[in-house]
């Protein structure tokens, strides 16, 4: 079946991009020429998703204005692809009632999502190269739900969602167990979740009753874990770069990243770079 869908949370708090997210959410934070959840959209865009929702919360309504079709000037390059987009992508709205977990967003989505698989990203993550036409080809390979990881070194293990899972083809796992966040010691893998998936609408079962998990909150992985034991989950291991915009050294790298790339600023940018005492 074809993911034509994509959920993007964006209803987190954005503490550790304080005091930049006092008055404005972290999904808005520009990244170069654009805010990063307007990376998230294009990502999903260009991986032949034509329906999106959103799921915001308080002081996010910034959000919603920027995806409006705007009387700007058409003549500027960076406006006229993000019109080109509006005109081919519907985007909905809803709001997360309180701050309780990624877990707790993603149950916002289920009335949207109805019988189909469908996309999930972050919306404060940037992947380069992007992440979702790859699980969108993997879901269609294997037939059900996968999830991004990415390699990490073992004193970052405690920052993520570990996987534990045999390869069955290369870079691609059975998840048989996952754990939010775990002590070094207790990881099964080095394998982290990194906030891009492809799930079957079977997902919203496993959140119906879950208790809050880490941190208090009504974890995804939780979900993700328990589905994983009666269904097949796979992982798809992803190779490109995956930026957390919600982390100051992060969203500087993607900065650094995007802009040397870039065909007005790169060139001026990387001599700048380079002679940057
Ligand atoms: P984070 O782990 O980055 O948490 O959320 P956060 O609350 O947004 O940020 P900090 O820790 O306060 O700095 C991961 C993703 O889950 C979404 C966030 O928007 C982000 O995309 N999220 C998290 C929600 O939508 N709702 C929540 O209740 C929590």
């Amino acid at each position: 079946m074809k993911v034509k869908k994509a959920v993007i949370p964006a209803a987190g708090y954005g503490t550790r991009m304080l005091p930049i997210t006092k008055a404005q959410p972290k999904e808005m934070v520009p990244v170069v020429h654009k805010p990063v959840i307007q990376y998230v959209v294009e990502e999903a865009y260009y991986s032949g998703i034509r329906e999106i929702l959103i799921i915001t919360g308080k002081h996010k309504r910034a959000i919603e204005d920027h995806f409006d079709r705007g009387d700007l000037p058409k003549k500027e390059e960076y406006t006229e692809e993000l019109e080109r987009i509006l005109d081919e992508v519907s985007i909905f709205f809803v709001r997360q009632k309180e701050q309780r977990g990624l877990g707790d967003a993603v149950k916002y989505a289920e009335a949207f999502v109805d019988d189909e698989p469908f996309a999930l990203l972050l919306g404060d993550n940037i992947t380069i190269p992007p992440c979702t036409e790859m699980l969108v080809n993997v879901f269609a390979r294997y037939g059900g739900s996968v999830i991004a990881v990415e390699r990490v070194p073992r004193e970052r293990i405690p920052l993520h969602g570990i996987i534990k899972g045999s390869e069955l083809d290369k870079g691609i796992y059975r998840i048989e167990d996952m754990i939010e966040k775990p002590r070094v010691e207790e990881a099964p893998s080095d394998l982290a979740v990194l906030g891009r998936y492809v799930l079957t609408p079977e997902i919203f079962d496993y959140l119906k009753n879950l208790k809050p998990g880490y941190g208090g909150e009504i974890q995804l992985t939780d979900a993700l874990r328990d589905m994983a034991k009666e269904k097949d989950v796979y992982g798809m291991l992803y190779n490109g770069r995956r930026y957390d915009i919600g982390n100051k050294l992060e969203w500087l790298k993607a900065n650094v990243e995007i802009a040397l790339g870039d065909v007005e600023l790169g060139r001026e940018f990387k001599e700048w770079l380079a002679n940057l005492r």
